[in-house]
């Protein structure tokens, strides 16, 4: 089985069908923001705040790169963080660490998942949220594709069926598919 990475825009939902897919199998689940949030004993948007978001850009990484130094081989789900894909030193440690599926959701699915008030999302803060959300997913698709062993439509399915799409994926029945 070993390792499923899963990622995905802010708000298609990485945390919620990894948790429960990790649940599901009786596996181990990771969240790297949650990581580094313990880590550094503050939340995510106290990190953009105090220093910055290359500063956290540079966590990620950090984080990325232990985790494979560490050559441990247990079967986890990670959920990565929206940003994570976009430096391509991080798209070649998550491929290497295990199976990379994107949870491709439409833009009009995300602002609707996206339109309350949330301060948990820097990249989100301010004005114009939509306009940010279109010019991050234009900007980020690109390497949401390229770090991708699987493209997971999640816009249109219910949670089981998504579960069942991603122990498909895991348990290796799914070999040679790459849309679904
Ligand atoms: C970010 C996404 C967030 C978090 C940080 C930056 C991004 O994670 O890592 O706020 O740049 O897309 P989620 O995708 O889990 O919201």
């Amino acid at each position: 089985m070993a390792k499923i990475i899963l990622e995905g825009f802010m708000g298609s939902g990485k945390s919620t069908y990894g948790r429960e897919l990790a649940k599901n199998l009786l596996i181990k689940f990771t969240d790297t923001d949650g990581e580094i949030e313990q880590k550094n004993r503050k939340t995510i948007a106290n990190i953009f705040e105090d220093y910055g978001e290359e500063a956290f850009r540079n966590m990620e990484t950090e984080y990325l790169t232990e985790r494979e130094a560490s050559l441990e081989k247990y079967d986890e789900v990670i959920s990565v963080g929206g940003g994570m894909p976009v430096r391509a030193e991080n798209r070649k440690i998550m491929k290497r660490l295990g199976t990379v599926v994107y949870l491709k959701a439409e833009a009009d699915f995300l602002k609707k998942r996206l339109s309350g008030k949330d301060n948990t999302r820097p990249m989100l803060a301010g004005e114009n949220k939509e306009e940010k959300i279109d010019r991050l997913l234009a900007e980020r698709e690109e390497a949401y594709l390229d770090a991708a062993d699987y493209v997971l439509h999640i816009d249109k399915k219910d949670l089981d069926e998504v579960i069942n799409e991603l122990k498909a994926i895991m348990h290796g029945r799914r070999k040679g598919i790459r849309e679904l």
